[in-house]
């Protein structure tokens, strides 16, 4: 567990369950729990809070075993249209509180966000959420954003791959007390897994490229929440406490990088356009 800028607790790995279809959301879910995984991430936009909702009352375990994240999508940023999305998440979660609450996108032609985050700074008081943050906040909307309001946000949800590789914007978010924490950590499998020198590394400790990328982040000290729906894969994805990469093998894994992001750049997202 890692302790976020407020003492909440949060596991270092947690699935993410962007494409996870509703049908298979129950089988996923339970597999996860069983493996250990006490963290979930999903969002409004990935349309499975409700199938994710009904798959965790049907594990029938305490509430303060999980920690759960969902996203404000960006057509409904502004101080209000954020509450009211914020209770439908709520309902379609069957949840009373959420762990993590974080805006997907900054969409910074207008600056909404500030309004958007003084929203979830009130939910957060009014205790309906244990920590709140955003996504794909670059270092200048992070300055904007902390200008403007009161509380720090706990977690910056970001792309972050050995191809794309963030070390800059985590010693920034690290200075504020953010926590970064890695989406698309596995660059959505394919091409990266057969990387030579990851799968060098992975030999070594005979461990799959999945493995050793995870633990990169995890002792490079990001937050991580590889997706899958397949049940040998959440195993494989959660097996990672066993062994420790060198400071060469993070270095050479470090060297992979291209600066080449893989999906939307943040500034070019707006409002209604996806
Ligand atoms: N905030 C944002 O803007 C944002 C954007 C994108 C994603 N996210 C979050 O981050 C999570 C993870 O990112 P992601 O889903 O984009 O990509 P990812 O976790 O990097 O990769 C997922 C893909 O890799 C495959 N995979 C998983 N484990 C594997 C393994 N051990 N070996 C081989 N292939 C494996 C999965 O297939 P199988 O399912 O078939 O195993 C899936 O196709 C999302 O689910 C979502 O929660 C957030």
């Amino acid at each position: 567990m890692i302790k976020l800028n407020n003492d909440v607790e949060i596991p270092e790995i947690g699935l993410g369950v962007y494409k996870v279809e509703s049908s298979d959301m129950e089988r996923v879910i339970k597999t996860a729990y069983e493996t250990g995984y006490r963290a979930i991430d999903t969002a409004w936009f990935y349309k499975n809070e409700k199938s994710l909702g009904q798959a965790l009352k049907n594990l029938n375990i305490n509430r303060e075993e999980l920690f759960i994240t969902t996203k404000l999508w960006n057509d409904f940023q502004g101080y209000d249209k954020t509450i009211e999305s914020f209770n439908e998440s709520l309902e379609n979660l069957q949840l009373s509180y959420l762990d993590m609450y974080l805006i997907h996108w900054p969409c910074p032609e207008d600056e909404l966000f500030i309004e958007t985050y003084k929203a979830l700074e009130k939910l957060y008081y009014d205790g309906k959420i244990k920590a709140i943050g955003v996504c794909n906040f670059k270092e200048h909307h992070l300055e904007t954003l902390l200008e403007h309001t009161d509380v720090v946000p706990a977690v910056n949800q970001v792309e972050f791959h050995p191809i794309f590789n963030q070390a800059d914007l985590q010693s920034y978010c690290e200075g504020k007390g953010i926590k970064v924490m890695a989406w698309s950590p596995l660059m959505r499998g394919g091409e990266l897994l057969e990387n030579p020198v990851l799968t060098k590394i992975a030999n070594k400790y005979n461990k799959s490229v999945a493995q050793v990328i995870i633990k990169w982040h995890i002792q490079q000290g990001r937050l991580v929440i590889p997706k899958s729906q397949n049940d040998n894969r959440i195993k494989e994805n959660f097996n990672v406490f066993d062994f420790k990469l060198s400071q060469s093998d993070l270095e050479e894994i470090d060297g992979l990088n291209k600066d080449e992001r893989q999906f939307r750049d943040p500034d070019d997202v707006k409002i209604g356009i996806m």
